[in-house]
């Protein structure tokens, strides 16, 4: 069985690429099941930049398949920002309640048009030969005006989906595995995958 390295400490994560990869019959292991301990600068000013900077990290040290991705919330209003700092926004500590609610404050008075948002997730993926590739997936949404919901993780309770009339936080975890910006770059990397590898899985 290929062994494929995924760039994250976030077990959550693993189970998700897990679920949507399980038909290739890859191994897809964290780096702490890889037994690989390092502290990466994430510095770039795109989610590509930072998917690929994690990516070349490890492939310095191993010769496994390596894949790495990078998320984030855009909010048109405010330039895409928090962007690339989406964990960092407000302090890398600072509990989601008050990131959510800050926000919210941002957007104060702001109409529903102009409140337009999306998650964005690049996933990279580096082979043996030095090859890179990378996939993008998209939801697109619009910042609610208050907290909603207890599902997911981050900014979800802020996140509001027209299509569906809830934020991401008061999907099912189902729900948002099939729609989430995460599931569809994943999906496109494992169409890539299938055939960058083909016979050899
Ligand atoms: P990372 O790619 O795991 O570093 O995620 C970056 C940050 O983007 C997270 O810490 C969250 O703040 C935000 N984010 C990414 N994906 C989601 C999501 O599905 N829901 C809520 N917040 C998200």
């Amino acid at each position: 069985m290929r062994r494929i390295i995924f760039a994250t400490k976030n077990k959550g994560k693993i189970v998700e690429i897990n679920e949507i990869m399980k038909e290739l019959n890859l191994q897809i292991l964290s780096l702490e099941e890889a037994a690989i301990d390092i502290e990466i600068i994430e510095n770039g000013s795109t989610f590509e930049e930072n998917a690929i900077i994690k990516v070349k990290e490890i492939m310095k040290i191993t010769n496994d398949i390596v894949m790495a991705d990078d998320s984030g919330l855009e909010i048109d209003y405010l330039n895409g920002a928090p962007g690339v700092h989406s964990s960092r926004f407000e302090g890398e500590n600072t509990p989601y309640d008050i990131k959510n609610n800050k926000i919210l404050d941002m957007l104060k008075g702001v109409a529903e048009e102009e409140r337009t948002a999306r998650f964005v997730c690049v996933i990279a993926a580096g082979f043996p030969d030095g090859q890179i590739i990378t996939t993008k997936g998209v939801i697109e949404g619009i910042i609610g005006y208050e907290i909603k919901g207890e599902n997911g993780f981050g900014y979800d309770p802020i996140f509001y989906v027209p299509e569906y009339k809830m934020t991401t936080a008061q999907m099912s975890s189902q729900l948002k595995n099939q729609i989430s910006h995460r599931a569809k770059a994943l999906n496109k990397m494992k169409e890539l995958l299938k055939i960058r590898l083909g016979e050899a899985i």
